[in-house]
């Protein structure tokens, strides 16, 4: 099997050192500003807003696959420019390639397989945005690569494999991990239906109280470092957990409790330095949205089954619930 594709998709902004890094972070930067972030809001309110209406007189959904996965998917495909109706293919090929499973019989029958099918659509549609280009980001890319010098092939390819992937598979998480908290700490729920202008310091918390992204990607010690106790040689593989530092009583007051109107709330669910999810402002955006949205419209929304019995999906780096049943 060809798998060189592989190789193209670590091409991207998050796998890179500068000066790289900042070329490619630079040329999508602009579309991410939180001032364009905020014209967004009509269009964000729109889709939440019909994903509940389409499961309104059904009295139950699974809070993930009716609500929380298709509303980032969509965003960000539109923002982009790939068609929504695609969005199940994407989470199939973007379940294999963040499932962190690494058995020779997964990467053989799964994740090649899923890779080589999502970068044979990707090129496909770069062909068509080439010939019909569009109001969206991957026309600009795709202009961008024309242009010779700022983007090669294989980091066009990367750019929007890396767009599209960190632009849902974390905030179907910060809406789902955030209503599973909420959910089990009602007087917090009551405090936020009371006072939906609380939703902003709300999603702080959640994104530090049980934030959708576990652990950093890796990062390798530049020269001999010690932290604390411990000394990393050269060339040492780091794996940051975020989880940990956003509960670290040194740091929060009572870590472990959920309190939505924590100030000084100073989390690092986002990353820190050069590679700071630059999806930040348009995450927080649709938190907030989707949050106060099924809140003000399913005031008995309620979990189905008992916490303890959800599943969790597998891996190191995203924290994400297999499914959310509940009622309303
Ligand atoms: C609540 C949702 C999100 C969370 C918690 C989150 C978290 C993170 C974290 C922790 C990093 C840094 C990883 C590291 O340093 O190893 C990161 C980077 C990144 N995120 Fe997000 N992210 C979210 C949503 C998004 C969205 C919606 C996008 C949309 C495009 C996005 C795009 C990116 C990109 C492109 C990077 C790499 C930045 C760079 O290397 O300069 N993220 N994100």
């Amino acid at each position: 099997m060809r798998c060189n594709f592989v190789i193209s998709l670590t091409r991207n902004m998050l796998d890179t050192d500068p000066p790289d890094h900042e070329r490619l972070r630079a040329l999508v930067s602009k579309a991410f500003t939180p001032r364009l972030i905020e014209r967004m809001r009509p269009r964000v309110q729109e889709i939440a807003d019909a994903l509940l209406d389409a499961v309104q007189d059904k009295g139950e959904m699974d809070l993930i696959d009716d609500y929380a996965f298709p509303l980032p998917i969509t965003v960000i495909a539109e923002l982009l420019g790939v068609p929504s109706e695609d969005r199940n293919k994407f989470r199939e090929w973007s379940d294999a390639a963040v499932s962190g499973d690494t058995t020779q019989e997964y990467v053989e029958k799964v994740l090649l397989p899923h890779m080589q099918a999502f970068t044979d659509y990707l090129r496909a549609l770069f062909d068509e945005k080439r010939e019909n280009p569009k109001d969206d980001l991957i026309s600009a890319l795709v202009r961008a690569e024309e242009a010779g010098d700022k983007l090669s092939e294989d980091e066009l390819l990367a750019m929007v494999f890396l767009l599209l992937i960190a632009g849902h598979e974390t905030t179907v998480n910060l809406i789902g991990n955030g209503m599973l908290a909420l959910l089990q700490h009602p007087e917090q729920l009551q405090k936020l239906r009371e006072d939906p202008s609380l939703i902003k310091p709300a999603i702080e918390e959640l994104l530090r109280y049980d934030g959708p992204v576990e652990t950093s990607t890796e990062r390798f010690a530049r020269e001999d470092l010690r932290i604390g106790e411990t000394v990393l040689p050269r060339g040492e593989m780091v794996l940051v957990v975020i989880a940990s530092a956003d509960h670290d009583p040194e740091r929060f007051p009572n870590p472990d409790a959920l309190d939505i109107t924590r100030t000084d709330n100073k989390h690092v669910a986002f990353g820190k330095g050069i590679h700071f999810c630059l999806g930040a402002p348009l995450a927080r955006m649709e938190g907030q949205i989707a949050i106060n949205t099924l809140l003000s419209r399913m005031p008995g929304l309620q979990l189905k089954d008992s916490p303890e019995s959800l599943a969790w999906r597998p891996g190191m780096v995203l924290r994400g619930l297999r499914g959310l049943p509940v009622e309303f």
